[in-house]
């Protein structure tokens, strides 16, 4: 970047920044304090590395009123708690990486850039859920996370996989709305995640955007926010935050085995256990299944519950998107409590990336 063009992003940032008197989290209550999302540029290409509003103001919000919540204040509060850690993630990349780092690895010197502009929408995501949770209610604050990348190779490897997750959680929180315009606001959030995807695929992965005819609609959307915890350091959550995600099943953490699986079509899958104190106790006496997830359709295959192994459906078109699997004590996991472990995300796109979360 020309030395004279960072030295105006500096300036602009600060404008951005300075407009405000000095913010204590309840004066957020009011959606008209401070930047509005859409209405903004610090939502789009603020470039600098201090934390924008409201990514800056990490408490939580308090309740003012003592009334009925609105009837998907419960949605957002689980959806601001995972908007923290995704703006996170973005914030810790800007902080710690720099176009060079990009750069070096071969990658369009634009790629900061992007990262840093991601940053700033998943900011506008913050601003935009506390607005729609109501006064009565509490607007969780911030943890602390630790994603464990430590280098912006690893960075990518993570990027990729949590917009494809997010985009799989909004097809089921989209399903708990009460309320027609949350519908339309999730909608609109899950497109601008596909957006940040498709620049990934595109101009990090070189690969092609294209999932197929349709993502992946996973209907228990607290399940896959549940995932998200591993990134929380224990203990670090504001104490006036609501237990994450609400309802909270904790069901066992489930992976696969990568030395003896690809996750290719028609090939078999050995799971694992992540957490030896949570692991599903089997019954005996009936049968079990691996429900896989892949655009709009599930596929049930039995689970064999010696080995812990089962079979990737031959069905689903390789290489496009991404399958969640899930283990159940009923074919399709029709109901929640019918899921016993899961879920586990198998992304197939780009190829060189499949992995577990
Ligand atoms: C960024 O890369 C493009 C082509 O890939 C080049 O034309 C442009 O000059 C580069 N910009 C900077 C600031 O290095
Ligand atoms: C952000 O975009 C606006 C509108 O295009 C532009 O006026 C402003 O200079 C940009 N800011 C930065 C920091 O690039
Ligand atoms: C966050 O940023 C806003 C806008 O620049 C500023 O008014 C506020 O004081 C900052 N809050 C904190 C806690 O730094
Ligand atoms: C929010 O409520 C908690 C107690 O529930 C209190 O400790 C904290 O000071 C309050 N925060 C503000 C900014 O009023
Ligand atoms: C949502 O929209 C449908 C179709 O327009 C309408 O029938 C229904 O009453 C709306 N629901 C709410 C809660 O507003
Ligand atoms: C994965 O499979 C390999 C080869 O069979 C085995 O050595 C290893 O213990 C397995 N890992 C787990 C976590 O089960
Ligand atoms: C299968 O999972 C159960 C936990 O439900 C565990 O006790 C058992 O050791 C696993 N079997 C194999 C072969 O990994
Ligand atoms: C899985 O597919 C079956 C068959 O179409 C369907 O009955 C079931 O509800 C689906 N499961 C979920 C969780 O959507």
């Amino acid at each position: 970047m020309a030395p004279i063009f960072s030295a105006l992003a500096v300036v602009s940032a600060a404008a951005l920044v300075s407009c405000l008197p000095a913010s204590s989290p309840q004066q957020l209550n009011d959606p008209t304090y401070g930047p509005v999302p859409g209405e903004a540029d610090l939502y789009n290409n603020y470039t600098g590395k201090a934390r924008p509003f409201p990514g800056n103001t990490t408490a939580p919000i308090n309740a003012t009123g003592t009334g009925v919540a609105s009837p998907d204040d419960l949605l957002f509060q689980n959806l601001l708690s995972a908007e923290w850690a995704i703006y996170s993630f973005y914030q810790q990349g800007v902080e710690a990486f720099s176009e060079k780092d990009f750069t070096d690895l071969g990658l369009p010197n634009t790629t900061y850039e992007r990262i840093s502009q991601i940053r700033d929408n998943e900011d506008g995501h913050l601003r935009i859920f506390q607005d729609q949770i109501s006064s009565n209610s509490v607007k969780p604050g911030a943890c602390k996370y630790n994603f464990g990348f430590d280098n912006a190779e690893t960075y990518l490897a993570l990027q990729v996989l949590l917009e494809v997750s997010s985009m799989a959680f909004l097809t089921g929180l989209v399903q708990q709305a009460k309320l027609n315009a949350t519908k339309g606001a999730l909608v609109a959030i899950a497109e601008v995640e596909s957006r940040h995807n498709t620049w990934a695929l595109i101009d990090v992965w070189g690969a092609n955007p294209f999932s197929g005819p349709s993502d992946t609609v996973y209907p228990y959307a607290n399940q896959i926010l549940d995932i998200t915890n591993q990134f929380i350091v224990p203990g670090s959550c504001p104490a006036e935050n609501p237990v994450y995600p609400s309802p909270r099943q904790n069901l066992p953490p489930l992976s696969f085995n990568m030395s003896t699986s690809t996750g290719e079509p028609g090939s078999k899958i050995d799971f694992v256990f992540l957490d030896a104190t949570n692991v599903p106790k089997f019954d005996d006496s009936q049968g079990y299944y691996a429900v896989f997830f892949h655009g709009v359709n599930n596929i049930s295959v039995p689970l064999d519950t010696k080995t812990n192994s089962s079979v990737m459906p031959k069905e689903f078109d390789a290489a496009r998107g991404i399958t969640v699997g899930v283990l159940a004590d009923e074919e399709g996991a029709p109901t929640l409590e019918s899921v016993v472990a899961g879920p586990v995300f198998l992304l197939e796109q780009p190829q060189e990336l499949t992995r577990q979360i």
